[in-house]
C-alpha cells in the first residue's frame, strides 16, 4: 500500500512510521516542514525500515499547496495519515489564525487533493479537546463536542469536512482518531519527542527529572477534582500508533468512523509528577501556580468502540511505564542525539 504520512519526522508520526516500516509491504512518503519534527528521526526510521518496505522524506510544508499536489501528481497513494498540526493549547489560545490555519486550512487542502488524485483511504489525527468540558465522564464517541480552545475547535471543523466529504464522494472513507494524552517513547527508546519547547505534562516532568529544568509548575489546584489538578487519560504513544496500522486495515471492509484513542482512566498531575519522581528516584521540586487557559478539569475516554470493532487491545496501559518510557528517551537527548 502506497501512503502519505504528514507530520512523519514529528512525534506520534514517526512512532506511526516505525510500525509501518517494521510491518510489510508499504511505500511511505513522509512530508514533514520539520518544525517540529526531526531530521535525525527520518535517519533513525530509515535504519528501522525492513526489505518489503519503502520510505521517502520530502521536506514541504502543507500551505506550500502547489508543492503538495505536485506530491499527488508524482505519486499514486492509496491512504493519507495525516498527523501535521499545531498542538499546543495555550498558544491555540493567544494565537487562534495559526491553528485555523495550519489545522484546518491545511487539512481542507489535503482532502480536496485527495478526492482530486483519488486517494481512498483518510486517517485522521483529531483529538479529546473536541470534548470541551464533556458532562459524562468517561467520555464516549457520540458525546457532545464542545471545544473550549482554538486546537479542539480546528481539529472539529476539520473533522465536519471530511465527514462531509465522505458523504459526497463514495469511494473516499476516513477514520478519525480522537487522540486522549499521548506520551511515552518507543518501547526500545530509538525515537521519541524531539522538540526542544515541549509543553506536554509527562514530556516536562521527564524533563524535570534529568536536570533540563529546574522545576515544574502546576496550572491550577482549584480544579473540581479529587485532589484540585486536572486529570487526564494517558495513552502511550506504541499504542496509539496501533491503532493507526489497525484503522487502515478496518478501512477495507468498513465504513468511515470515529474513535477515541485513550486507556478508560484518568490520571491527575500530582500523581504523574509522583510517578516520575518514583521511576526517576528524583525528587523534583514542583511549584503550583495559575491555571493554564483552555484546559479542561477532567478528560477520559470511553475506549469500548476501539477495542470492539476494531479489536485494538493496549499493550503499555501502565502510568509507571509511560513515564519510564519517557524518562529513558530523555536521558538519551542529554547523552547522544
Ligand atoms: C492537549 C489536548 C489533547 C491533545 C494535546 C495535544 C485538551 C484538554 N487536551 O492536552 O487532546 O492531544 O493537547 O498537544 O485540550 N500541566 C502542568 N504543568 C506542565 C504541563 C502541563 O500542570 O508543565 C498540566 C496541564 O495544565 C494539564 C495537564 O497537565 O492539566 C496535561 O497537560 P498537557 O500535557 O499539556 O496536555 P493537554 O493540554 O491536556
Amino acid at each position: 500500500m502506497d501512503i502519505l504520512v504528514t507530520g512523519g519526522a514529528g512525534y506520534i508520526g514517526s512512532h506511526v512510521v516505525k510500525q509501518l516500516l517494521e510491518s510489510s509491504n508499504y511505500t511511505i512518503t513522509i512530508i514533514d516542514n520539520l518544525s517540529t519534527g526531526s531530521l535525525k528521526t527520518i535517519q533513525t526510521l530509515e535504519g528501522i525500515k525492513s526489505d518489503e518496505n519503502s520510505m521517502k522524506f520530502i521536506k514541504a510544508d502543507l500551505s506550500n499547496f502547489a508543492q503538495i499536489e505536485e506530491i499527488f501528481k508524482t505519486n499514486s497513494f492509496q491512504a493519507i495519515i495525516h498527523f501535521a498540526a499545531s498542538i499546543i493549547v495555550p498558544e491555540s489560545v493567544t494565537n487562534p489564525l495559526k491553528y485555523y490555519l495550519n489545522n484546518t486550512t491545511n487539512t481542507i487542502n489535503l482532502i480536496n487533493l485527495a478526492i482530486k488524485y483519488g486517494v481512498s483511504k483518510f486517517i485522521f489525527s483529531s483529538t479529546a479537546a473536541v470534548y470541551g468540558n464533556p458532562e459524562e465522564i468517561p467520555v464516549r464517541e457520540d458525546s457532545p463536542t464542545c471545544p473550549i480552545n482554538p486546537y479542539g475547535m480546528s481539529k472539529l471543523m476539520s473533522e465536519n469536512v471530511l465527514k462531509d466529504t465522505a458523504r459526497a464522494y463514495k469511494g473516499f472513507k476516513y477514520v478519525i482518531l480522537r487522540y486522549f494524552n499521548v506520551a511515552g517513547a518507543d518501547i526500545k527508546n530509538r525515537i521519541g519527542q524531539c522538540f526542544p519547547n515541549a509543553t506536554h505534562l509527562i514530556k516536562v516532568a521527564a524533563e524535570t527529572a534529568v536536570g533540563k529544568r529546574d522545576k515544574l509548575y502546576i496550572f491550577g489546584d482549584d480544579y473540581p477534582t479529587f485532589d484540585g489538578t486536572c486529570i487526564r487519560d494517558y495513552i502511550h504513544v506504541d499504542d496509539l500508533s496501533d491503532a493507526h496500522l489497525m484503522a487502515l486495515e478496518y478501512l477495507e471492509d468498513h465504513d468511515s468512523d470515529v474513535f477515541n484513542c485513550g486507556y478508560g482512566y484518568g490520571y491527575s498531575v500530582k500523581q504523574v509528577i509522583e510517578t516520575m519522581r518514583k521511576v526517576s528516584g528524583v525528587n523534583f521540586p514542583v511549584e503550583v501556580v495559575g491555571r493554564r487557559e483552555g484546559d479542561a478539569a477532567c478528560l477520559v475516554a470511553n475506549s469500548d468502540k476501539i477495542k470492539t470493532l476494531m479489536g485494538w487491545q493496549p499493550k503499555y496501559n501502565q502510568l509507571e511505564l509511560i513515564c519510564q518510557t519517557a524518562l529513558n528517551w530523555e536521558k538519551k537527548l542529554l547523552s547522544s542525539y
